[in-house]
């Protein structure tokens, strides 16, 4: 059997937001500092303390938008600490990750230069939890304000003249948890409070976030789209997907078949979840004003051997491969609602991108999925049909192929194809419907491997890359390929 696709190549459903592919970096382990932040007299390469191996990766990913301090980091965080000279910021503790010392030196000045230096737009979350909604409206005013003003004058006199422009600012994390372990009747109120304060200066316009569910609690959901819709731009939600338990997650690498199955179902339930907070947020908010932004979103597992617990080191694998994948084909399914979607975290954490260790720097299959990817950045997504065969495993099912096609600014077609199978390849017939017996040039990059758990290692930077897919051939309108096991793939017609 064979999967049946259908792309309706001139039937537009949506456009896919390029913040979709945005990213995280928070004060936890060896994301921002190390990974990031190395400060200007280290031996690391650098330009003016920030790496220039980690960025010129990054560069190439065109990343949109960066969400920083956190996370929960965020809710600890005096956004004052960390303005001023080096020198005299105050040294704190990270309680929440691994309680190391936290000298400050990456603050918003810097943060704020690392994006312009990216060229993405700055995700800045605020304290909610532990902080004052004074400190939350003088952090605006201090990056936005142009004119008199106390905070202006302070950041003139910290070296920064002009005001940066800031779209997007999140008013608390997670303050169903570690932001503050808050009822969402008491979190709806202290948003309506903290956002008012939260002002527009100048030109300047700033897009609201407020704190969303986590996974599957629809009624925090209800509640804050009840309460306070009207007065947000949009609210998150957070899901991990986690092979096992919260106590016994499983290993990154050295897993099991039926792990790789459980992952991959796991992170499909993504779908589920967006349909049924959607179906609420239409309830208050039909026009689909109010954007969803899934700003944690990734794998989560075992720490890696003999690191320290709270820095949520992990490998990451061509499993992590199809995870990117699929989760991008699913936040493209839903770019009625889905406005941004930041994978966690972009360095040293979770399901990062890049992986460091001293001067050295892998790329992880994560990233080469985000850099295939990048092409459906701000494209029109197509309409698109897919009758997949199934991929059997321990009696379950799923579908064995997911798929995602859009056309860009200058026609250029693009179609991803996941191939979730860790035993067999996938035969695949794709019939591009109002493609008129126009002539097309295509070609292919695949990123896949013959281990499960094949990865980067920083002796073996390249054991998982992308390379030149050439199994397709085409006759009339139906485009045949036949794609690796477990491998994800695009083809670009031109
Ligand atoms: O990304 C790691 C942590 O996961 C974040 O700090 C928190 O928001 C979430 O629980």
């Amino acid at each position: 059997m064979a999967t049946s696709i259908t792309i309706n190549t001139d039937i537009i459903e949506g456009t896919i937001n390029r913040n979709i592919y945005g990213h995280f970096s928070e004060h936890l382990g060896r994301c921002i500092y190390e990974g990031i932040w190395v400060g200007e007299d280290s031996p690391i390469p650098n330009t003016n303390g920030i790496r220039n191996d980690v960025i010129a990766a990054l560069k190439k990913l065109k990343i949109p938008v960066l969400r920083w301090p956190g996370g929960c980091f965020a809710d600890e965080y005096h956004w004052k600490d960390g303005v001023g000279p080096q020198e005299d910021r105050k040294r704190m503790i990270n309680t929440h990750w691994g309680g190391v010392v936290e000298n400050n030196h990456f603050g918003t000045h810097e943060f704020l230069m690392l994006c312009e230096m990216l060229g993405c737009e700055p995700y800045i979350s605020g304290n909610v939890g532990s902080g004052t909604v004074q400190e939350m409206s003088e952090w605006v005013e201090y990056m936005t304000f142009d004119g008199v003003s106390p905070m202006a004058e302070w950041r003139q006199k910290n070296g920064r003249e002009k005001p940066w422009s800031l779209k997007y600012f999140g008013v608390g994390n997670e303050n169903w948890g570690c932001g503050g372990n808050m009822r969402p009747e008491y979190y709806a109120d202290l948003y309506r409070q903290f956002q008012t304060y939260v002002r527009n200066y100048g030109d300047n316009k700033v897009y609201k976030i407020a704190c969303g569910p986590n996974s599957d609690d629809y009624r925090w959901m209800e509640v804050l789209m009840r309460e306070a819709h009207s007065k947000m731009d949009a609210i998150s939600l957070h899901y991990y997907t986690v092979p096992g338990k919260w106590q016994n997650k499983g290993a990154a690498t050295g897993f099991s078949e039926e792990e790789w199955f459980v992952t991959l179902e796991k992170a499909l339930y993504m779908d589920e979840l967006i349909t049924k907070h959607s179906a609420i947020m239409d309830q208050y908010d039909p026009q689909k004003r109010v954007g969803l932004i899934v700003d944690e979103w990734g794998t989560w597992y075992d720490v890696e051997p003999g690191t320290n617990p709270g820095f949520l080191y992990q490998q990451n694998t061509v499993r992590d491969a199809l995870v990117a994948g699929l989760s991008l084909h699913i936040f493209h399914n839903h770019c009625d609602r889905v406005e941004m979607a930041n994978i966690a975290q972009i360095v040293n954490v979770l399901q990062s991108v890049i992986l460091t260790e001293g001067e050295k720097m892998v790329l992880t299959p994560t990233y080469h999925v985000f850099d295939m990817y990048k092409v459906h950045q701000d494209a029109s997504m197509l309409s698109t049909n897919c009758v997949s065969e199934d991929y059997t495993s321990g009696g379950r099912n799923l579908p064995k192929v997911s798929v995602s096609a859009s056309k860009d600014a200058e026609g250029r077609m693009h179609i991803s194809l996941c191939n979730l199978d860790h035993k067999s390849g996938a035969e695949v017939h794709i019939d591009l419907r109002g493609l008129n017996g126009r002539s097309v040039r295509i070609s292919g990059t695949e990123l896949t491997s013959d281990r499960m758990e094949a990865h980067n290692t920083f002796d073996r930077p390249d054991a998982v890359k992308p390379s030149e897919f050439k199994a397709f051939s085409l006759e009339g309108s139906t485009l045949t390929a036949n794609l690796s096991p477990m491998s994800v793939t695009v083809l670009e017609l031109t």
